[in-house]
């Protein structure tokens, strides 16, 4: 599970951050096209030159990096995603999705394609982030209270719920992406899992 990504179509990283998933997913699969998008310019720099070297030095022909915030991602975007990974969200795009704001999952779903499956993977820790998490108006996230309050608002937007849960640090730290290896020693991160198809 949420290995780098095997299957067809164009994945989109939303809050890619340093694009790790994105490179590896990339690497693993040269036919598929992956589409890191990210708020904050400072990370994409770097990996948008990356990407365009000769494939042997760093570069990849099947990766591209998005500068747009989850609120405003452009309409060429309209139905594209084949699937959609949203892993270890901060500051707008956490409260987003963990609040289930409307606009945003519109948003998610005016990009998914029919069938698009939507993978997200939060991690708070409910004593560290408290402070962070009153600020975004979050409760505080638990697979059986807010996660259930939840599912009804993603289904309004258009997507049905296929999986949730409560990750294993062993799970989670298997994830490719930064932010799990930077958390990894953290044994009180509770961790969710939600997938979700576009219907
Ligand atoms: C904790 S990092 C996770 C990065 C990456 N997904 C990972 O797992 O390593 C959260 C990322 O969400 C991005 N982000 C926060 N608010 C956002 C928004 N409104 N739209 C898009 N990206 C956002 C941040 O810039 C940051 O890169």
């Amino acid at each position: 599970m949420i290995k780098p990504y095997r299957g067809s179509g164009i994945v989109l990283d939303i809050g890619t951050g340093d694009g790790r998933f994105v490179s590896a997913s990339a690497k693993a699969q040269p036919d598929k096209f992956l589409i890191g998008i990210d708020a904050n310019a400072k990370p994409l720099e770097k990996l948008s030159t990356r990407i365009t070297r000769k494939r042997a030095k760093g570069g990849l022909a099947n990766a591209m990096f998005v500068l747009a915030a989850v609120e405003d991602i452009p309409k060429e975007f309209d139905g594209l995603a084949d699937r959609v990974h949203i892993h270890f969200p901060w500051g707008g795009l956490l409260r987003a999705v963990a609040t289930g704001d409307s606009e945003i999952l519109a948003s998610l779903r005016r990009i998914a394609s029919a069938g698009c499956l939507l993978e997200i993977v939060i991690g708070v820790d409910p004593i560290r982030d408290k402070a962070e998490l009153e600020r975004l108006g979050i409760q505080g996230v638990s697979i059986e209270k807010a996660v259930m309050a939840l599912l009804p608002r993603y289904f309004e937007a258009g997507f049905r719920n296929v999986e949730r849960k409560e990750l294993s640090p062993a799970e989670w730290n298997d994830i490719e992406t930064s932010w799990a290896r930077k958390l990894k020693n953290n044994r009180k991160r509770r961790v969710i899992y939600l997938s979700f198809e576009a219907c």
